[in-house]
């Protein structure tokens, strides 16, 4: 038995990487370990939490749901704690629920089962058929108010249907992003080079965490609606209420079950754990619910989740298999991923070959080791990863993985910044991975654009000593391309006349295009909209960058290393002197002189434009747009969820607000 200093250590230790774990998946959308194995170190902490009663605390992540709330959105209080629900990995642990059950109720009463759906929960709030809020889960007595991101979701009605619907009621679901939706934004990433979302899950959560809801309408997210809470419901059963709620305009769960025994719904995991895998959106299991709402009642809660309901998660598939060896790759941005290399093996429908093992400290913690027998699992991960070794098939001499010092591609010894997970390799004017990832981000279709510039293309040129950086791309000449192998004289002709239209780009995507790290196409858009040209970008300090909406410190750093870097702003001056676009184009549609003089901060979220778009309208009609609220500044257009510390700001310098309604009054 565990002696009490060592279950402390233990305690102390898990409540820690569990609210690491927590911050990762709520906050930053991005978990780093599979919902597996966070659920076994949640039960490992409740166990030893249970053994040794006096070292529980209230604090304990075993006490509480994570929280997602961000500092963004302004949060609301939920009139019904947002609880979660208990779940099992195991028949055993349904069949106990079943007892439980079964001692409060009696027999005499009915499941109703439903898919688990895995994306981000809400709850939304209508009053008289009109929806009023859309509140994330936060900590579970208050969440997020992303009622205007919510309002782009085409599934949610925003009035409903028929006249039998209670005054005030709460409905709670689940926002998932559908496969294609997931697949085809993810590939615009790649083609953008932006990292990439893990799963349709984080696509999902990031997402209803965007400022601009202009942007959320374009992810075409869905939702399935699960649970209703209210005073004076239509009936005393969940599933007819259900029934209730597809009339007056929701979606409802498409699968949806009777049961009376737990054989019955042992039958139905079996089934749908195969069914599942054709549904056009993710599921990671199955949840349980009692039916009658009077014996819901007499069951009641504990202080975290219904004793009415369980819900039973389906295990990620995994196999054994031998790690053969392990690759160091270089990414565009220099950064290190260790690539395992295994022993082929079928999993989930495809040959899995290799697998990420992510970073240096993944790598310590699994003390993964070569020939190691390794249990490898494809989650809603799109990589294959590695989650454990069969320690019992360990060959007594092996030693611990040594980790890449230096480059694999240009022998550069590499870093690690004490706040980024990742080694990186400094060297980008000489890695060749990295300078052939930047000219191929520069030309690619969100960037540049230039067409017969392809990742072959740029090798070649590369390879031929043509082009070092993206600069060089505007040397080249038509002769110098068709003397190469494989590229007749329209191929060349064509790549010419490719780079002579990228001249026509705009600034935003020239800003995107340089490959500045952390700076994607949003970012790029906001910058280049608020700073107008490269030389105002050049000299601004990180307290301004910062000051633009969606900028924070990681990013303003980046756009302040990049140009203090003397090649780069070479780079960018033989860019310019080449006619490659480097400032807005001046407006010329102007519409009238009404805002001349006058200056105006945005900040909020709108419910007839993007911000971007309010922005555009400031100018066309002669308004300066700034970043940060001060004396100077003349309106604070005010909207939705508006970060509190502008309104205490412009209240101070005694700013006048306005609402989105006033201003385009003034512009009428
Ligand atoms: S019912 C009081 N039904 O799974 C219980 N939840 O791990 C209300 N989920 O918090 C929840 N599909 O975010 C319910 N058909 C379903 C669900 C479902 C997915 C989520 C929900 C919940 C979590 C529990």
């Amino acid at each position: 038995m565990i002696s009490k200093q060592e279950a402390k250590n233990r305690i102390i230790q898990l409540r820690e990487t569990i609210e690491k774990h927590n911050h990762n998946y709520y906050v930053l959308s991005s978990p780093s370990i599979s919902d597996f194995e966070f659920d076994i170190m949640l039960n490992d902490l409740a166990q030893l939490e249970k053994l040794f009663p006096d070292l529980a605390d209230s604090d304990s992540p075993t006490q509480h749901v994570g929280s997602d709330i961000t500092k963004e959105f302004i949060q609301r209080e939920h009139k019904y704690p947002m609880l979660s629900l208990g779940n099992t990995y195991s028949e055993e642990d349904l069949m106990e629920f079943d007892t439980r059950v079964r001692k409060t109720i009696g027999n005499d009463f009915e499941y109703i089962v439903e898919l688990k759906y895995d994306g981000a929960s809400i709850s939304l709030t209508y009053m008289n058929g009109k929806l009023q809020y859309g509140v994330t889960r936060g900590d579970g007595s208050r969440g997020d108010d992303v009622t205007t991101n919510i309002k782009t979701v085409k599934s949610i009605p925003l009035i409903l249907q028929g006249n039998d619907f209670p005054n005030e009621f709460e409905i709670r679901g689940e926002i998932f992003m559908p496969h294609e939706v997931f697949n085809s934004l993810n590939k615009e990433k790649e083609a953008a080079g932006d990292q990439l979302f893990a799963n349709p899950r984080n696509a999902a959560s990031g997402t209803l965490k965007m400022l601009d809801s202009s942007m959320v309408a374009k992810r075409r997210l869905d939702c399935f609606l699960y649970y209703i809470i209210g005073d004076s419901l239509p009936t005393e059963f969940h599933f007819d209420n259900l029934q209730k709620a597809k009339e007056w305009g929701f979606k409802i769960p498409e699968n949806i079950f009777k049961c009376t025994t737990i054989e019955q719904i042992s039958t139905l995991i079996t089934e749908w754990n195969i069914k599942r895998k054709q549904l056009p959106y993710d599921t990671d299991g199955i949840v349980i619910k009692v039916n009658s709402l009077k014996q819901q009642k007499q069951l009641g809660f504990t202080a975290k989740t219904p004793r009415w309901a369980i819900a039973y998660k389906f295990k990620a598939e995994q196999v054994k298999t031998k790690l053969l060896s392990v690759d160091f790759q270089v990414g565009r941005t220099g950064a290190i991923t260790p690539v395992a290399n295994l022993q082929p093996v079928q999993l989930a429908g495809t040959v899995v070959k290799r697998a990420t093992l992510h970073n240096a400290d993944q790598i310590i913690l699994l003390d993964i080791r070569i020939n190691d027998t390794v249990f490898v699992e494809k989650g809603g991960e799109i990589i294959p990863k590695i989650v454990g070794i069969d320690m019992s098939q360990r060959n007594s001499d092996s030693k611990p993985l040594k980790y890449a010092e230096d480059c694999p591609e240009c022998g550069t010894r590499l870093i690690k910044n004490e706040t980024e997970a990742k080694h990186f390799c400094p060297a980008e004017e000489i890695c060749p991975p990295q300078i052939k990832g930047k000219i191929e981000h520069f030309v690619s279709r969100k960037a540049m654009n230039i067409e017969g510039l392809g990742e072959e293309t740029v090798e070649l040129l590369y390879n031929h000593n043509l082009i070092k950086n993206i600069a060089d791309i505007y040397s080249l000449k038509k002769e110098q391309l068709s003397s190469l192998e494989r590229m007749g004289e329209k191929s060349a002709e064509n790549i010419i006349a490719g780079i002579e239209d990228s001249k026509k780009v705009p600034f935003e995507r020239v800003l995107f295009a340089l490959g500045i790290r952390f700076v994607g196409e949003t970012v790029a858009k906001k910058i280049a909209l608020t700073f107008r040209n490269i030389d105002f970008i050049k000299g601004a300090s990180e307290q301004e960058l910062k000051e633009t909406d969606e900028i924070g410190e990681v990013i303003a750093q980046s756009i302040i290393a990049f140009f203090q870097n003397n090649k780069n702003i070479e780079i960018v001056n033989r860019l310019q002197a080449a006619g490659v676009k480097m400032e807005i184009e001046a407006i010329d549609n102007k519409l009238s002189d009404k805002f001349n003089g006058l200056s105006f901060v945005i900040s909020g979220t709108f419910e007839k434009y993007s911000r971007d778009e309010l922005k555009e309208l400031i100018e066309k009609h002669g308004g300066k747009n700034t970043g940060s609220v001060s004396a100077k500044t003349s309106y604070l257009l005010a909207g939705e969820n508006m970060g509190p510390a502008k309104l205490e700001k412009a209240n101070k310098a005694g700013v006048k607000i306005i609402s989105e309604e006033e201003f385009l009054k003034m512009i009428e």
